[in-house]
């Protein structure tokens, strides 16, 4: 089985489905930024507060080029992975992308308990989310092949269209 990428605005609901992708298909789960918590021993907070972003894209880079070497996973991205058009090239060569959207009410009642997203740090409302999301609109809708809308549908519901949109 291919590998599914799960790519999307943070709070698009990415880590559940990837989660019920993997108890109802058996698909190995590859959480991207948990790995790099994993892999760095401290939370993207800190990553971000103490090297910057630019530290985090690289090392999100580089993980997501040993998670291609392996089929049948489903990977959650990270919200901002489309960000460079190398880990898009990345991710078309390895599997099928699968965008998920949501309103910016949706996900702002889905991070606004969150403390592990920095760039929400002190912008927890819809006008800054959905300025940040029409400022990557573009890169994540290039990016995708398929494009699942999140709002109002139950995880279950979510992961049943991937699935036949994914095996079409
Ligand atoms: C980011 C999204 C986060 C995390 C980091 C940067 C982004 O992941 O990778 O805080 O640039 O959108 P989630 O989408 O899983 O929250």
């Amino acid at each position: 089985m291919t590998n599914v990428f799960l790519i999307g605005f943070m709070g698009t609901g990415k880590s559940t489905v990837a989660r019920y992708l993997s108890e109802k298909y058996g698909m190995k789960v590859s959480e991207m930024d948990q790995m790099l918590v994993e892999q760095e021993g401290r939370s993207i907070a800190d990553i971000f507060e103490t090297n910057g972003e630019l530290y985090f894209r690289e090392i999100e880079t580089c993980l997501l080029k040993k998670l291609v070497e392996k089929q049948g996973q489903v990977i959650s991205c990270g919200g901002g992975v489309v960000l460079r058009q190398e880990n898009v090239d990345l991710m078309k060569k390895g599997g099928v992308i699968v965008l998920l959207t949501a309103e910016p009410e949706t996900i702002l009642e889905r991070v606004k308990n969150s403390q592990e997203r920095p760039l929400l740090s002190g912008n927890k409302n819809v006008a800054f989310i959905r300025e940040l999301m029409e400022k990557r609109h573009s890169s994540y809708k290039h990016a995708a092949d398929v494009i699942i809308d999140t709002d109002g549908k139950t995880v279950e519901d979510i992961c049943d269209e991937i699935f036949t949109r994914v095996n079409k």
